[in-house]
């Protein structure tokens, strides 16, 4: 079934969304996620339905944890949909009677799903590896059956629009699934889109592909890297993960970030790019600094910023983004490019010191998707540099994944999508 050809009138649907929304001082900094899933949320309601929402918000490992309550975005998710009142169960294992009692066209916001620790589905309290560990996974398995049984009997359909969880197995992201049947369950617009923007990247290619990993460790991106070799024209690798490269070749990288115990890692990427004939792009030259405070994203007083080759930086000295050499030579590797995946800084780009590098590359994936090309920007970080850099309606498609995204790039089937789509 498709939330297109669904018939809503008089039903009522229970949407599995991702509200996990940065929050500062009880107010919602960045509400992407939000607008992300309002197509599918208006849709339904358009359509005649009612709405039962329901969300994670943050870690509370089966605790209630107020300052995670989803509460506290209600009024806002109302603004966005448009809506006089979006009701609330303060409690997402017993809303039965709220959502027996809603109407056509009225929402009802469960509680953060992660109250309960059957959502997860991990056993607390009891040591992994332990006997006991078995059986209280045994029981946790049983009780996460339930307890998407209890939101399942909530509403007439599923609709999956969280990408963001999306790689979760988790009771409202892919348990409850199999209490609907096909014709009742459904992936919602969010979802087909960014399921589309992967396909983009993965299968659907053209070429010239480039991609551009950034990040501070490649231990982290290292499933990513490897799927992304069998498919790309060039890799981009940039950040902190540079200075693994470096150093596994003999350079001195001062002070930077390195993972001395990867450098084999970074030695087999290289040969893997050879293999594939793919061109490996690194950075030559970075902007170094003696004392940056990551906390506050400044220079400390007194600090010197110095511009070295990536192999030689003096000790004392940090590399934070990659230098003027680098950039150009970023830029030029993303000249023509037909498809184009960001993932990652290139530096410290939250100081105006530091974010050259990642302003060259975005302003580079900018000027190639003006030229036709096909971008996926994914992963918190590179999509702030796109709201810094004022970028976000100059490339194609920006994900609401972190997690998720890596994972379907990797080559993942997402449990979120399997459960609809088996
Ligand atoms: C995210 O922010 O990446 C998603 O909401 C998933 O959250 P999780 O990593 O806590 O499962």
């Amino acid at each position: 079934m498709t939330i297109k050809d669904y018939n809503f009138s008089g039903k009522k649907a229970i949407v599995r969304v991702d509200f996990n929304v940065p929050m500062k001082e009880g107010v919602i900094t960045d509400d992407t996620r939000i607008r992300g899933a309002l197509p599918t949320l208006k849709h339904i309601l358009d359509g005649g339905g009612a709405l039962i929402i329901m969300s994670h918000m943050g870690k509370p490992k089966g605790k209630v944890k107020p300052e995670l309550s989803l509460g506290q975005i209600k009024d806002a998710v109302a603004a966005a949909l448009g809506v006089a009142e979006v009701k609330f169960a303060p409690d997402c294992a017993k809303a039965a009677d709220a959502a027996a009692a809603l109407k056509p066209g009225e929402v009802l916001m469960l509680e953060n799903l992660r109250y309960y620790p059957e959502e997860e589905g991990k056993p607390v309290g009891v040591e992994k590896g332990t006997p006991e560990y078995e059986e209280a996974k045994k029981a946790m398995k049983a009780s996460q059956k339930e307890f998407a049984k209890t939101l399942a009997s909530y509403a007439d359909c599923y609709v999956m629009d969280a990408f963001g969880t999306a790689h979760r197995k988790h009771a409202s992201t892919a348990v409850i699934a199999d209490y609907f049947d096909a014709d009742n369950k459904m992936l919602g617009f969010l979802m087909e889109k960014e399921v589309q923007a992967v396909d983009n990247v993965l299968n659907n290619i053209k070429r010239p592909f480039v991609a551009v990993m950034g990040g501070s460790k490649v231990s982290t991106k290292i499933g990513i890297i490897e799927n992304l070799l069998g498919k790309v024209d060039k890799l981009i690798l940039c950040g902190g993960m540079t200075y693994t490269f470096v150093k596994a070749h003999g350079g001195e990288i001062g002070d930077s970030i390195v993972e001395l115990d990867k450098l084999d890692v970074a030695l087999n990427v290289e040969k893997l790019a050879k293999e594939n004939n793919v061109e490996l792009v690194l950075a030559e030259d970075s902007v170094c600094c003696t004392g940056y405070d990551f906390s506050t994203f400044k220079v400390k007083e007194g600090a010197k910023v110095e511009i070295f080759p990536s192999k030689e930086i003096p000790a004392g000295f940090e590399g934070l983004d990659v230098g003027p050499k680098s950039a150009a030579k970023f830029a030029a590797a993303l000249d023509g490019a037909k498809t184009i995946l960001w993932n990652g800084p290139a530096g410290c780009f939250e100081c105006d010191d530091f974010c050259a590098g990642s302003r060259a590359v975005g302003d580079a994936i900018a000027k190639a998707t003006a030229e036709g090309a096909f971008s996926l920007i994914g992963g918190g970080d590179s999509v702030a540099c796109c709201t810094k850099f004022g970028l976000t309606d100059k490339v194609s498609y920006i994900s609401t994944g972190g997690g998720a995204l890596l994972e379907a790039i990797e080559g993942k089937v997402l449990p979120g999508v399997a459960a609809i789509k088996g």
